[in-house]
């Protein structure tokens, strides 16, 4: 079934879990994922970046993901993931999606604020949910201080203030994860993160989360993250599935079974994923 972002992440929030929300770009992504959450008994949020959409088509995102939802017997939000533009955004909302992200980590704290709520007012008469970003995750490439990669993370007094202006729904920090690949271990500042929670008592969202080990993922829903980004580890897991085809099959040219190891694999780490974060049977 379909339901807003908020439906799933503030039972989430209230119960102690997080849910994972899947980067998906077409069909087979799509439905490895779907299929993990149905046999996990698991929410679960579909998301699609702005590049997936330029990618696929917004029409058929739409198209593929009611199917998906209104066939499942699990929990379904459609998100749009790092949202940037006015114009992606309400036409994500004109499209059926039922949770947006305001991606205004770049602007400063003011016109964050500022961007959020623009899209926080039409979003949420809609009844679409919005999540926004406060500070700013490194890239894996990023080469910066120690010091300067601290001064990237969420300060919890412009958290309280940030949440406090615009009534977002859920908040994405920034805590030491990166997107993509990890060169080296990811060192998160669970102090950073107990604080903040604590102060917001709402639900908080982890982005680049593929790549961090498990005890920190498993410490960092303890202390109260809802929402884990996944979009790189599916990534390897579907290419590894091609080239595995590709190289043990090089006579093979049925696109069908070229994608269905990619599929399984995807699946495999949905599912791990799902019963890591928490939230397998909570469907
Ligand atoms: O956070 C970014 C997601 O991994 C989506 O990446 O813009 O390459 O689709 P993308
Ligand atoms: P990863 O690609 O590092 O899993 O990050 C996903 C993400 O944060 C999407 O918004
Ligand atoms: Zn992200």
């Amino acid at each position: 079934m379909l339901v807003t972002g908020k439906q799933i992440l503030d039972k989430a929030h209230k119960e102690g879990y997080a849910v994972g929300a899947f980067n998906i770009n077409n069909m087979e992504i799509l439905q490895a994922i779907i299929e993990a959450a149905e046999e996990e008994r698991s929410p679960v949020i579909i998301q699609t970046s702005e590049g997936a959409i330029k990618y696929a088509g917004i029409d058929y995102i739409k198209a593929m993901v009611y199917v998906a939802a209104q066939k499942a017997s699990v929990p379904v939000a459609l998100h749009l993931d790092h949202g940037t533009t006015y114009e992606t955004i309400i036409s994500c909302i004109r499209n059926g999606y039922t949770s947006v992200m305001i991606d205004g980590s770049h602007h400063p704290l003011e016109e964050n604020i500022a961007v959020t709520n623009e899209i926080i007012k039409i979003a949420h008469a809609c009844g679409v949910s919005v999540e926004a970003e406060l500070g700013r995750l490194g890239g894996v490439e990023d080469n910066i201080s120690v010091d300067e990669k601290d001064a990237r993370l969420t300060h919890p007094d412009e958290a309280v203030k940030f949440v406090k202006e615009t009534g977002v729904d859920s908040l994405a920090i920034a805590i030491g994860t990166a997107h993509g690949k990890y060169k080296g271990e990811p060192k998160l500042d669970f102090e950073r993160l107990d604080t903040i929670k604590k102060l917001l008592n709402m639900p908080i969202v982890l982005h680049g989360a593929s790549g961090v080990p498990e005890d920190a993922i498993k410490k960092a829903v303890s202390l109260g993250i809802n929402k884990i980004n996944i979009d790189t580890d599916i990534r390897i897991a579907f290419t590894e599935g091609v080239k595995s085809v590709i190289v043990n099959k090089p006579e093979e040219y049925d696109p069908r079974k070229v994608l269905a190891p990619a599929k399984e694999e995807m699946k495999k780490v949905v599912k791990a994923k799902m019963q890591l974060f928490g939230c397998s049977g909570r469907a």
